[in-house]
């Protein structure tokens, strides 16, 4: 059986662990466990962060949704509060790749300026199932969770995710109701913005 609840700082160790596993060959997981540790706890300390999480029968985390009361200024204010000690905790990559700071930055920013017809909207920033669980409807259920929380702060949730090669991505959105209203570039990356009016 699995439970929801809402995550706190003691469970960072084992979201940094979750989205290492389940975010294989994205930016943000090439910037390591120390960069990720830092990035979740910095989520879950702010007052505009929701993170909720999902448990087996044994209480081990085996999905995650974290995202923002109100996508208006969150990535900004993030990045502004915590570049120090986020640039130092993925040090090692850039260093070795120093173009990874502005890749960094503009991952953040692109997901907040891309479209500004939804600022007040919450916004999701993560959602992951552990690889073995994928298909059980996990994901489904972390979202129905995440949209109860999020429906006393806003009226609606705003989300991006790749447009190519991320069919399954792309159909669990869509068969949970949410409507793609925009499409933009982020560098390279071709995007898909959804929305799902919530009242
Ligand atoms: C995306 C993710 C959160 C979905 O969680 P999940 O528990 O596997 O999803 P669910 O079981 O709730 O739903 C699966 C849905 O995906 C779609 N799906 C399932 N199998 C599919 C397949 N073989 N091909 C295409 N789509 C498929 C369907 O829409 C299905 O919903 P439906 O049966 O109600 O129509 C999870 O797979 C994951 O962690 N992926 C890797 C991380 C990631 O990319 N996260 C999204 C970042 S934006």
């Amino acid at each position: 059986m699995i439970t929801i609840r809402i995550l706190k700082l003691e469970d960072v160790k084992n979201i940094a662990v979750l989205h290492q596993m389940a975010f294989d060959n994205f930016f943000l997981t090439s910037l390591g466990n120390n960069f990720l540790n830092k990035f979740y706890s910095s989520i879950i300390k702010s007052s505009e962060g929701i993170a909720i999480g999902a448990f087996d029968e044994n209480d081990e985390i085996v999905g995650f949704a974290i995202g923002a009361k109100i996508k208006k200024g969150f990535y900004k204010a993030l990045l502004k509060n915590n570049f120090i000690s986020l640039s130092l905790c993925a040090s090692k990559s850039l260093i070795i790749r120093p173009t990874n700071i502005s890749r960094l930055i503009k991952t953040f920013l692109t997901n907040e300026t891309s479209n500004d017809n939804f600022l007040s909207y919450a916004t999701l920033l993560s959602i992951c199932v552990s690889p073995e669980k994928k298909g059980q409807k996990i994901g489904k259920f972390l979202l129905e969770a995440f949209e109860t929380e999020i429906m006393e702060y806003s009226s609606g949730i705003t989300l991006t995710t790749d447009r190519l090669n991320n069919d399954y991505v792309n159909n669990f959105y869509i068969s949970n109701n949410y409507t793609l209203a925009d499409q933009f570039n982020q560098g390279k990356r071709e995007m898909n913005f959804y929305i799902k009016k919530l009242k």
